[in-house]
């Protein structure tokens, strides 16, 4: 619903305004008669848009405008003003006030105006709602700009307005505990607890006692009473994860939760009323785990209400650039750097390679690189072979490496021979960051350049080959 907030200390211009937007739509209106009554207002209720005098007693309009601006920066606000007080109102555009509507007002104004507002709020909810991040408790940011990630947003969105359970699927590392989360903060639990449990990590003996908590003295060992994670998350929100490893036992007595909003906690007669959201998670492929008996369907659809299912990320390499943005700002923060990004073939190099660990892996990469980078900058020097595909000329001539434990029988493992071919290996690829440059290469892959120029010429390695040639 479009709320909106009309405010004037003049009650027959109040009144004369509402009855016109009355007239021009489906508005829920509400009145408010001074910029004081106008903030507690916005501040209480949801307001799409606020139509404001200036000149009003205990707190002008300029002044309320900068409040409500700061409360909530998508309110659409319209100012009042008298033909004389023009100023007031470039003023008030300035700080971020939509736009004005002169005195005396003119019905045919206020409906124009109100129009362009409505189809204006409907831009901004839309672009909000394709923002390309979520930002969640302690300003942990959730990236995703590619289209298939849009679409999970959108879901979050949906989901954490109710408060069915969730399914999460998706690879491992492709972000499925920051869905969780994002659902729960984004919810109006969000000042309740989030609590994980990781279903494969406890003993199945452990896990019913964990998660509906026991009496004194039910079994061996529980000399407390202590309370489960259900309890523990009361009104909040509980995250099973790798819920497909839950044995059949823990499976049923979960179902019944879910069915019934009740669990009894072990060696106890008392059943206890549950209001916990479930989100589950899992990386396995629960449809085979249904067909071959392992994991009841029942409970399946249960939680599955509505799939959020995360794709990998080779299949949203669009989403690479701002990870890499993301990742570069966290560790400059944890690690105390200074980093200003990554170079280009770098980053070709990342959207290239298929990302088995999906962004767990990514997260790793950048890290790993900005230990072992010498420059502010992280280069493709710094990145695992496995990304970069170190192409053919060290083989062609030096033999290959070997690979540790694959050497054939007649061929000794020899520490010398695998030193120098990592040598010549890691100068070409320094030469070729550093375009063929000596002493670039030297300074910034820490080789002092005497001993740089020595292996080059060991190693029969050209340096102009990877120089950028001259137009
Ligand atoms: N879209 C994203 N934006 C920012 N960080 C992300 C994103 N997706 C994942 N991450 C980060 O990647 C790491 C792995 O994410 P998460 O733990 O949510 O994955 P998962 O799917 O639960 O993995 P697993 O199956 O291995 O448990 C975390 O550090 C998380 O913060
Ligand atoms: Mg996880």
């Amino acid at each position: 619903m479009f709320k909106v907030l009309v405010v004037d200390d003049d009650a027959g211009l109040r009144a004369s305004v509402t009855a016109t937007l009355k007239s021009a739509g489906q508005y829920e209106i509400e009145e408010a008669v001074d910029g004081l009554e106008a903030v507690a207002k916005v501040r209480a209720g949801r307001f799409s848009l606020v139509i404001l005098d200036v000149d009003m007693p205990n707190l002008n309009g300029i002044d309320a405008l900068k409040f409500i601006k700061d409360h909530d920066p998508s309110i659409i606000v319209i100012i009042l003003t008298a033909y004389s007080n023009i100023e007031d109102a470039v003023r008030a555009v300035k700080e971020g006030a939509y736009n004005y509507i002169a005195k005396p007002v003119k019905q045919a104004d206020i409906i124009d105006m109100i129009t362009k507002a409505h189809e204006a709020h409907d831009l901004i909810e839309k672009v909000a709602d394709s923002s390309p991040i979520i930002t969640l408790e302690g300003g942990r940011k959730f990236v995703g700009t590619s289209r298939e990630m849009q679409k999970v947003f959108n879901i979050i969105n949906k989901l954490s307005k109710v408060t069915t359970p969730v399914l999460v699927r998706g690879e491992s590392g492709t972000g499925k505990e920051l869905v969780a989360r994002a659902i729960h903060y984004n919810s109006s639990r969000k000042n309740e607890k989030f609590v994980a449990i990781n279903c494969s990590a406890i003993p199945e003996t452990l896990f019913e006692s964990e998660l509906f908590g026991h009496e004194k003295g039910s079994f061996t060992g529980a000399d407390q009473r202590k309370i489960g994670r259900f309890q523990y998350a009361e009104g909040g929100t509980l995250f099973l994860d790798e819920v497909g490893d839950l044995s059949p036992v823990m499976q049923v007595k979960l179902l019944r939760v879910l069915q019934e909003r009740k669990f009894t906690p072990v060696g106890s007669n008392r059943e206890i009323e549950t209001d916990v959201r479930i989100i589950a998670a899992t990386n396995r492929n629960l449809d085979e785990m249904i067909k071959s008996g392992q994991f009841r369907e029942d409970l399946f659809y249960r939680l599955n209400v509505i799939p959020v299912v995360l794709p990998p990320l080779r299949d949203r390499k669009d989403d690479i650039d701002r990870l890499i943005t993301l990742f570069v700002a966290k560790f400059n923060k944890s690690h105390g750097k200074d980093f200003q990004g990554v170079s280009q073939d770098a980053v070709a190099s990342l959207k290239k390679y298929q990302w088995p660990g999906n962004i767990r892996e990514l997260e790793n990469v950048i890290e790993h690189a900005f230990i072992i980078e010498g420059t502010n900058r992280i280069t493709i020097s710094s990145l695992p072979e496995k990304i970069t595909g170190l192409e053919a000329p060290v083989e062609s001539t030096l033999a290959a490496p070997l690979s540790l434990g694959q050497a054939s029988p007649g061929e000794p493992l020899d520490f010398n021979r695998q030193k120098e071919m990592f040598e010549k290996e890691f100068i070409i690829k320094a030469l070729k960051t550093f375009k063929g440059r000596i002493n670039q290469t030297a300074l910034h892959a820490n080789i002092p350049k005497k001993t740089l120029l020595r292996k080059i010429e060991k190693y029969g390695i050209v340096a102009r080959e990877y120089s950028v040639p001259k137009i």
